[in-house]
C-alpha cells in the first residue's frame, strides 16, 4: 500500500476547522431543543457514512443520550419509482415514546432517508428529527423535512469525513473533491 489517504484529492471543500465550528453550533442547537425532555435522546446513525460525523456530534450534545445504528442499502439506479431501499441492519433499541435523532452523512435524492423515516415513524416514537452533515438540495427527488443541516453543497461528488468512494476516503479529516481520474 503506497498511497496516502489524500491520494487523488484535488480540493478541500469543507476544512476540518469549518467542520469543528459547525459541530459546536449544531450541538448547542440540539442541546437547546431537547434539554427539557425527560427521556434520553436516541441518536441513530445510518451506517456507514455517518459514523465520523456522529462520533464528533454526540460529544457536542450536552445531554444524556443513547446511540444506535441502522444500515440500509439502495438498489437499482433506474427510475424514481423503482428505487428500492433494503434494511440490512435494524435498531437494537425500542423507540416507542422516545425522541429519535437520525444522523446522516449526506442527503442526495432523499430516497434512503424517506424509507428509514417511514420505518421509524411506524414504531410510535415521540418525535423523529433529522441531522445531516451535508445536503445537496439540487438533487432532491422526494421531500424531506430536515431540522439540522451542517452544510449545503453544490451538486458534486464529495468524499471524506465519513463519506466514501468505493469505501475509500472515509478517514479524511475534511470533506473534499476527488480528481476525475479517481472515478475511472
Ligand atoms: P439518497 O438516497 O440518494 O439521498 O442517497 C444518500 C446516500 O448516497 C448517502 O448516504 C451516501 O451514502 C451516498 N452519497 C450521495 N452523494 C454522495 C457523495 O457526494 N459522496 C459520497 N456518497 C454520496
Ligand atoms: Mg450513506
Amino acid at each position: 500500500m503506497k498511497k496516502d489517504v489524500e491520494f487523488g484529492i484535488k480540493e478541500q471543500l469543507i476544512t476540518k476547522e469549518k467542520i469543528q465550528k459547525r459541530l459546536k453550533e449544531l450541538g448547542e442547537q440540539i442541546t437547546e431543543d431537547f434539554k427539557n425532555e425527560n427521556e434520553p435522546l436516541i441518536v441513530v446513525g445510518l451506517l456507514r457514512g455517518s459514523i465520523v460525523f456522529m462520533a464528533d456530534l454526540i460529544r457536542e450534545i450536552r445531554l444524556p443520550l443513547e446511540i444506535d445504528f441502522i444500515e440500509a442499502s439502495s438498489y437499482g439506479e433506474g427510475t424514481q419509482t423503482s428505487r428500492e431501499v433494503k434494511i440490512l441492519k435494524d435498531l437494537r433499541s425500542t423507540i416507542s415514546g422516545k425522541n429519535v435523532l437520525v444522523v446522516e452523512d449526506i442527503i442526495d435524492s432523499g430516497f434512503t432517508l424517506k424509507k428509514i423515516l417511514q420505518l421509524l415513524g411506524s414504531r410510535n416514537p415521540k418525535k423523529v428529527s433529522l441531522c445531516t452533515l451535508l445536503d445537496k438540495p439540487e438533487r432532491r427527488e422526494v421531500e424531506i423535512d430536515v431540522q439540522y443541516i451542517g452544510f449545503e453543497i453544490p451538486n458534486e461528488f464529495v468524499v471524506g469525513y465519513g463519506l466514501d468512494f468505493n469505501e475509500i476516503y472515509r478517514n479524511l479529516e475534511y470533506v473534499g473533491i476527488a480528481e476525475p481520474s479517481v472515478f475511472e
